[in-house]
């Protein structure tokens, strides 16, 4: 595809996920690469710039993550961030030391002043907050670089070499502490880089359509539509590309919240494409009855889901390409891991060994989730898809504890379906980032009527967060609180509690199980 390109090179910093995001929302498109990709292969990109990335390491250890020397000598413009400019400082002559207590080590929120004649930091104010976090100090910079910006207590916070178009800045632009970093992001891009800016998503849409169409070819292919962002978008995309190739099975265990189906059924229906749509749902409860363990829920329904999606498969016959809706994150983050295994996450989206098909395509493995619903809105898919929140792949298995029952699930997607309806009116939803009821399995005395009841309790759950790996609960109204409690209890037969969940994560998950 014809549009510039920004190179990340990635020496395993915590925050290269949001250079990225932060590149693109400029208008620029870029790539995440390790730090050891052969430099033939970064050159073969066309870059029109890098970005070093900070890490954990110090230059000055001999372990530490290096870059080709010769990627200096291809006129082509580098900022270093942290880690990534104390390497620069160091290949090109520089020093760099771990810093003395009390001297340039620095943490956090810093005042920082700088030299608005340079390029990275013209038309910015001359002084603001910028975020750090280092442990090592360039003791002594390289020939051809001068200082672009200095602390109270570190004279060197940002170094340039205008000639060569080198730049290096101790502090993280990337982060929303830091004042004017996206500003400065910009001011490299566009006045060093020399971006323009042909980063979009009209002209994403146009471009990949035409590639899907290359590759794709006269081919039959296959996707497994969940209704979830990602597939949803997938399935637009591929539709508008190949769509009378296209067939998408859209497996149905049961588990989705009210009319949640019969809206993924209507948005799909009339496009022109072969839909599927199989209602599993008693062969799922049939194999969930009993079952109270999570992860055993989990396995349950990733193992059924597959056994559907293949008896569909081969009802359809020959499958040239089986499409994906991987996202970027996923491909950064793939490899990353001996994280702890806390849930083992079931994604009805990727399922790549069990059907007898070619290759697979993944249309969106280049983009952030909020470029994907920016594609799906640019596709003309509906809001109730494009900006839906994230629905677990085991559906609402996870939100009933223990065992499951068609009268517990239709008991909660009643009371889910009152709290949604609750929060959009008062107009959380746009604040909060996830929401949803969960039927607890405890059952306590309460008086209705003149009646004793021995009902449910119902747990509403609210969080904010910007990466689901840590969230806080969200601070809802007490009034609107109220408000739901009353309605749940009336209208839901079978509660008789409502409790509102003030954990955040950790320590607990964002769902219950
Ligand atoms: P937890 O509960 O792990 O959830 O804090 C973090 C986010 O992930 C969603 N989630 C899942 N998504 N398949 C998915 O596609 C799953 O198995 C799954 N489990 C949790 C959860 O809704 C939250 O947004």
């Amino acid at each position: 595809m014809a549009h510039q390109s920004i190179i990340i090179l990635d020496f395993g910093g915590q925050y290269n996920q949001l250079i990225a995001r932060r590149v693109r929302e400029c208008g620029v498109y870029c790539e995440v690469k390790p730090y050891n990709t052969p430099l033939p292969e970064l050159k073969a990109l066309k870059p029109i710039g890098f970005i070093f990335t900070g890490g954990p390491n110090s230059v000055y250890d001999g372990a530490a993550p290096h870059v080709d020397q010769a990627i200096f000598s291809l006129g082509v413009p580098v900022l270093g961030i942290c880690y990534g400019c104390q390497l620069m400082a160091q290949a090109l002559g520089g020093r760099v030391v771990a810093a003395q207590a009390d001297t340039a080590r620095e943490y956090g929120k810093t005042r920082t002043y700088f030299d608005t004649g340079c390029k990275l930091f013209q038309g910015l104010p001359a002084e603001g907050i910028s975020w750090m976090s280092h442990g090592d100090y360039m003791e002594k910079i390289p020939e051809g670089f001068a200082l672009a910006a200095h602390s109270d207590s570190c004279p060197n916070v940002a170094i340039a070499d205008e000639a060569r178009g080198f730049y290096g800045v101790q502090y993280h632009p990337e982060v929303e502490h830091t004042e004017n970093g996206t500003a400065m992001l910009r001011n490299f891009l566009y006045g060093v880089c020399g971006a323009v800016g042909d980063w979009s998503m009209g002209s994403y849409k146009q471009a990949a359509i035409a590639s899907l169409r290359e590759k794709i070819g006269s081919g039959r292919v296959l996707l497994a539509l969940s209704g979830g962002v990602d597939s949803s978008v997938c399935a637009a995309l591929l539709a508008e590309a190949v769509g009378p190739q296209l067939t998408c099975v859209f497996v149905d265990h049961g588990l989705m919240r009210l009319r949640e189906g019969d809206e993924v059924e209507e948005a799909f229906r009339p496009w022109d494409i072969d839909f599927v749509r199989v209602d599993a749902e008693e062969r799922f409860l049939n194999k969930l009855a009993g079952v109270t363990e999570p992860e055993k829920k989990r396995k349950i329904i990733g193992e059924e889901f597959i056994r559907v999606f293949e008896e569909e498969a081969k009802k359809i016959g020959k499958v040239d390409f089986l499409a994906q809706g991987t996202i970027y994150p996923d491909v950064i983050e793939s490899g990353a891991g001996d994280a702890a295994v806390i849930k083992s996450h079931h994604n009805v989206g990727g399922l790549p060994d069990y059907v007898d098909f070619r290759e697979i395509v993944e249309p969106l493995r280049l983009l952030f989730k909020d470029e994907v619903r920016a594609l799906g809105w640019e596709l003309g898919l509906p809001d109730y898809l494009v900006a839906r929140q994230p629905f677990p792949g085991p559906g609402l298995a996870i939100r009933v504890i223990g065992d499951l029952t068609k009268e517990k699930l239709d008991l909660l997607r009643a009371a889910d379906a009152i709290f949604r309806e609750e929060m959009a009116k008062a107009g959380e939803d746009e604040r909060l980032s996830q929401y949803f009821a969960v039927l607890t399995n405890m059952r306590s005395v309460g008086v209705m009527g003149d009646g004793r009841t021995y009902d449910y309790a119902l747990a509403l759950r609210a969080v904010t967060t910007d990466d689901f790996m840590t969230a806080d609960w969200a601070r809802i109204p007490y009034e609107l609180l109220d408000h739901m409690s009353t309605r749940i209890v009336n209208e839901v037969k079978g509660v008789n509690r409502v409790l509102y969940d003030i954990t955040s994560k950790p320590p607990a998950t964002v769902e219950f199980e």
